[in-house]
């Protein structure tokens, strides 16, 4: 588990002041928003009798369980037990742990390991999301495969002549050469520039989006640790 990055994991417009139960790196976490909309991550479980706070409630701030309402403010400390006495004091431990979050691109950004902030590796620079020229599109899909196989996929351009040759790999011929390629490399990323001659067959929807009658297509083929993929392909009508 590769836990000191930033992991995108939920849309931001998902998360309210109610409650919301993320799974990611097989840990169940809370999202919530104060009264200001700052979020708020915490582990998903209740130190007194494990119930889930995401399905508890948010009042004052903080969340309370379903359970028994033990109240924990934004840090994870539990600030309030109604069934104690008054003058009682709250034990050390009733505590959930807490997760530094930030929102960009549309993105909710979770850092779930252990370094502190100075040294995180940073959230991947995606400046197309800030381009007013682009429309954005968000959407969600779930792949019952391992996220490496995923990525995997996504920059494997010698397979979309093959098993896509009925979609966009149609104009390609069916034993369609790579070339060399040119490969650029950061501390936390690395991009192909790939060029695809002769993409001359394209059909139907293809024919019209992907470029005039004879061109190559140029894509670039990108990734960010620990799993983001961004893919630019040049479709001679537009990017
Ligand atoms: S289980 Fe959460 S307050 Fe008891």
């Amino acid at each position: 588990m590769l836990k000191n990055f930033w992991y995108a994991c939920e849309f931001s417009a998902a998360v309210t002041t109610k409650p919301k139960q993320v799974r990611i790196l097989n840990q169940k976490l809370v999202f919530y928003r104060n009264a200001k909309g700052q979020l708020i991550a915490l582990q998903d479980r209740c130190p007194h009798r494990g119930a889930a706070l995401s399905l508890g409630w948010v009042k004052d701030d903080c969340i309370h369980c379903p359970y028994h309402a033990w109240k924990f403010q934004a840090d994870g400390k539990c600030i309030n037990i109604p069934a104690n006495q008054p003058g009682i004091p709250i034990p050390k431990n009733a505590r959930v742990d807490s997760y530094p979050i930030q929102e960009k691109y549309g993105f909710i950004w979770l850092f779930y390991g252990d370094l502190p902030e100075e040294e995180r590796p940073p959230i991947p620079p995606l400046p197309e999301f800030e381009d007013p020229s682009l429309q954005k599109i968000f959407f969600e899909y779930e792949l019952n495969a391992h996220y490496t196989r995923t990525l995997e996929n996504d920059m494997d351009m010698s397979h979309v002549s093959i098993i896509h040759s009925k979609s966009f790999g149609n104009g390609f011929a069916l034993e369609q050469k790579m070339e060399d390629y040119e490969l650029n490399v950061g501390d936390w990323e690395g991009h192909a520039k790939v060029n695809v001659r002769d993409y001359t067959k394209a059909k139907d929807l293809f024919a019209f989006v992907f470029r005039p009658l004879k061109a190559n297509v140029k894509v670039t083929l990108g990734f960010y640790m620990p799993n983001i993929t961004r893919l630019v392909v040049d479709f001679g009508r537009g990017k």
